[in-house]
């Protein structure tokens, strides 16, 4: 049986399109964007695969589609509510990051995944990287034993690429997020690697990216200081600094060895492990090969084949499969790895003071959330607004956003 599935946003979503009209247990049946360029795009790489396929510029047409899951590629702070809308329609639902924008939403969520009984997955792409993936492994084979500190990085000085992913338009999250939103990408593979949970976090902020301004955002790169359920400390960073190319790197050290992928060279791996006698032992330096596989099919999908993970995973998770059980991110991790950031901002508002992250799979520790709606967004928030900026900044002109726009307009990147 194939499973009919829906993606909403069309924009990072055509890498789940590209994936789900290769997949062998997928079919492709409807896709939604309110942007007409961007719903061409898809309908372009649908080729005439998309002739049967169904194309929506809203949402409440795209929601009556008749689909069996739906994966969620819309903007970053809008990710709740239309997952549980989903949910409660009986659809299975793939996210991209974050989870959530508030901590209510985060309870609202994994109230609706538990209620429904449908499946929701976390779309982290990361922690499927080759890399990524083998570390997980490699942990599970107790290779280096029980993690002790960790390291997560995810930097991207995304300034080129602005008019691409933001259009000009002011009010994209984007050009709006604080800096510990984004979190997901360097702590969420700690957390598949090791199965840990977070239990604390500080948050801290470098100095502002003067530099984005330009390019139409007031940021600064994020640092999360956590501390895990077993009294181990992951250190993630992530956001705008100058390194070229991007790039995510990630370190653990146990109580039998180490690893950690190459700084420039993200997919080779290097691993100490002790041996029989103590402080002597092996190191291994390789490239891990790409593990996950969609049956016979090739399907070469983006960040070094990571992005197949996790739409693949989902389906496996559907269809009952032990792949999709072990491997699919389910809605608590998925949470834990974007509440951190939300926890984390706080903490930098509080002047770094570290803040208990709620295990929110224990229904006694929801009630403290279920109001909470604190976040940057003025519409979510109510009167618990917070400023995207901890310090007040001054405006950047409007001009700034003309500019972008007419570089994305001409299809050219910004200088
Ligand atoms: N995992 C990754 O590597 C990765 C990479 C890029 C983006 N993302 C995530 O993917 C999501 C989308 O980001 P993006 O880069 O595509 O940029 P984006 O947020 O600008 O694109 C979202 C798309 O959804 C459409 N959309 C939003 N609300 C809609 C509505 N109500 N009705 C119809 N269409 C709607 C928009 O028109 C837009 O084309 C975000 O959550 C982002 O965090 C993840």
């Amino acid at each position: 049986m194939k499973l009919r599935i829906g993606v909403f946003g069309a924009r990072r979503g055509l890498s789940m399109v590209n994936v789900y009209l290769n997949h062998p247990d997928a079919e492709l049946v409807a896709i939604c964007d309110q942007s007409q360029g961007a719903l061409d795009k898809a309908k372009a790489m649908a080729g005439s695969a998309g002739d049967s396929m169904s194309y929506y510029t809203t949402f409440d047409d795209f929601f009556n589609h008749d689909m069996d899951a739906v994966v969620l590629a819309n903007y970053a702070t809008e990710h709740v509510p239309y997952p549980i809308h989903f949910l409660e329609s009986g659809r299975h639902v793939l996210s991209e990051v974050p989870a959530c924008e508030t901590m209510s939403q985060a309870v609202a969520l994994i109230e609706a995944v538990e209620k429904t009984g449908k499946i929701y997955a976390f779309g982290e792409n990361v922690s499927y990287m080759p890399v990524a993936f083998e570390m997980q492994r490699k942990y599970a084979r107790g290779d280096i034993g029980e993690v002790m500190y960790a390291e997560g990085e995810y930097i991207h000085d995304f300034a080129s690429i602005m008019p691409q992913i933001t259009y000009g338009d002011k009010n994209h999250w984007r050009c709006q997020m604080y800096s510990t939103f984004y979190c997901t990408h360097s702590i969420g593979p700690v957390l598949t690697i090791t199965g840990r949970r977070p239990v604390q976090v500080a948050g801290f902020q470098t100095n502002e990216a003067l530099w984005m301004r330009k390019y139409g955002a007031v940021m600064a790169a994020g640092i999360e200081m956590i501390t895990l359920d077993n009294g181990s400390i992951l250190r993630s960073v992530h956001g705008p600094m100058k390194r070229e190319p991007a790039g995510c790197k990630f370190m653990l050290y146990g109580m039998k060895g180490m690893m950690e992928s190459d700084r420039f060279d993200n997919d080779l791996l290097h691993a100490y492990r002790e041996g029989e006698r103590v402080c002597s032992g092996d190191f291994e330096h390789y490239k891990p090969a790409i593990q996950i596989k969609a049956g016979d099919t090739h399907l070469e999908t983006g960040h070094g084949n990571a992005d197949l993970g996790a739409p693949h995973f989902f389906i496996q998770r559907i269809l009952d499969r032990p792949e999709g059980h072990q491997y699919m991110i389910d809605v608590y991790t998925g949470v834990d790895m974007s509440i951190c950031g939300i926890l984390a901002y706080r903490s930098i508002l509080q002047g770094n003071q570290p803040i208990k992250v709620p295990d929110l799979r224990n229904k006694g520790e929801r009630d403290a959330y279920r109001n909470d709606h604190a976040c940057t967004n003025r519409a979510v928030a109510g009167t618990q607004y917070i400023p995207p900026y901890p310090v007040e900044t001054p405006p950047i002109p409007d001009a700034t956003y003309d500019a972008l726009r007419a570089l994305w307009l001409k299809g050219k990147p910004a200088e």
